[in-house]
């Protein structure tokens, strides 16, 4: 398996583009199983281990995909399975969302139990409480969970947490039951914004998305479309940072200003100048960093998945600052990696305290999951001496070309 090199001490400059956003196109595919007739295309699909991974789930499901480029056309007229298998889903934990549309769809869907992860236990009860309330049973055995219902009907939906996930896929089982669905304290991130507008273009109606309560008028024909995805906020995010902590100048392309605005007013916040531009922000560092206290939050607070990108440049700050992780359990992994470049940081349960040091020492380090994987890098951007990132391929499950786009902005990084 190769490895992530970075010798630190270039400041970046110029332009970097941001692909389509992993977990925007994630749900969208799953989406496209409703779809009974016609074609869907979708533009500016990332080319990501991600993708290529619920593409097999979708093509094991009896889905026709052709790719050209960052253009996917799908026809899932004829679905000939309802099981997503062990070793697919076992790759990527975001192949559930496929329950909630052939749940729908078919009445009844097996899949294999993801298991736990790397940032923590990650269950699936609020999904299944979902399916639940819309009258599905729920068996389950031999590591898989099976859901079965003759017809869904509508029913109020109150989430104990603003899942990601179990949002997306009770929306998209509601699009198949009886009359109103209503999620109560939905989540309301960008992406479940981007899936209602996929559905509504399939000729769904769904109501209130990016707000805490989301309404699905069930049992419409659903056909399909073509629809372009969200830019990645998070892929922005990482680029945004990679600025600030080389006291460079970037112009990051293809941004939704408004879908960065907590990690811009932290930014901010810690010194570094970040304008908005019509289609993407210009970040420019200063070469100091002021300590900052971040709290991830469900959208729209911190996204929990920049926290390890906002520790790496807190590492260099002018002081202390508090990071408070509440959306995963155990999303610390990243600390002992930095600590063995010489950064300071304590930690207590879900608490970091992030002490800043003169200068970062390049080492090899391990990423056990893909935004520990980017903080790694970006530590590397300014660490003295070369970086040596292992674990690559969590990294490529979210960024495209991040070699290639460091690298055009001036980063000495290469692939080893
Ligand atoms: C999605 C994102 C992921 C991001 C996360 C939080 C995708 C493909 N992934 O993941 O990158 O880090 O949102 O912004 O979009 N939980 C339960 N029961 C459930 C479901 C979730 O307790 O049934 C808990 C989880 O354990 C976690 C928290 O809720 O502590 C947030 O999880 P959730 O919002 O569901 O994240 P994902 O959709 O898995």
């Amino acid at each position: 398996m190769p490895n992530i090199c970075v010798r630190g001490g270039a400041e970046l400059r110029g332009r970097v583009a941001v692909s389509g956003a992993k977990n925007a196109v994630l749900p969208i595919l799953a989406a496209a199983l409703m779809a009974q007739g016609g074609t869907t295309t979708l533009e500016s699909v990332p080319r990501l281990v991600d993708v290529l991974t619920m593409i097999e789930v979708l093509e094991h499901l009896g889905v026709r995909v052709s790719w050209q480029d960052d253009v996917l056309e799908m026809d899932s007229s004829a679905l000939t399975a309802w099981e997503a298998p062990y070793h697919l889903v076992s790759k990527m934990r975001a192949s559930v969302l496929i329950m909630g549309p052939l749940l729908g769809r078919l009445g009844r869907v097996r899949v294999s139990l993801p298991g736990g992860c790397a940032i923590g236990a990650r269950p699936l009860d609020l999904h299944l409480k979902g399916f639940n309330l819309l009258g599905a049973e729920i068996i389950f055995g031999h590591g898989y969970i099976e859901a079965t219902a003759r017809h869904l009907v509508g029913n109020t939906i109150y989430l104990d947490f603003p899942s990601v996930g179990a949002t997306e896929n009770i929306m998209m089982a509601a699009c198949f039951a009886q009359g109103l669905t209503t999620i109560q304290n939905a989540a309301e991130e960008p992406e479940i914004v981007d899936l209602a507008c996929f559905i509504n273009g399939m000729g769904g109606k769904v109501e209130g998305a990016g707000t805490d309560t989301i309404a699905v008028h069930g049992r419409r024909p659903l056909l399909g479309v073509n629809y372009r995805v969200i830019p990645d906020r998070i892929e922005a995010g990482t680029y945004m940072i990679a600025a600030a902590i080389t006291g460079g100048d970037l112009i990051v392309d293809n941004v939704i200003p408004e879908h960065v605005i907590s990690l811009t007013a932290k930014l901010r916040e810690a010194g570094v100048t970040v304008h908005s531009l019509n289609d993407g922000v210009r970040v420019i560092g200063n070469g100091t960093i002021e300590p900052v206290d971040i709290k991830t939050l469900p959208y729209p607070g911190f996204p929990t998945d920049m926290q390890p990108q906002m520790m790496a440049l807190l590492t260099r700050a002018r002081g202390t600052s508090m990071i408070t992780e509440t959306v995963f359990e155990n999303r610390f992994m990243h600390v002992p990696e930095l600590r063995r470049m010489n950064a300071s940081i304590r930690t207590d349960g879900r608490s970091a305290v992030v002490s800043g040091v003169r200068s970062l020492s390049g080492a090899p380090v391990t990423a056990s999951d893909l935004r520990a994987g980017a903080a790694l890098i970006l530590a590397g951007l300014v660490a003295e001496g070369v970086t040596e990132v292992r674990g690559v391929g969590h990294v490529e499950r979210g960024y495209v070309g991040i070699v290639p786009k460091l690298r055009s902005v001036g980063a000495d990084i290469w692939i080893d």
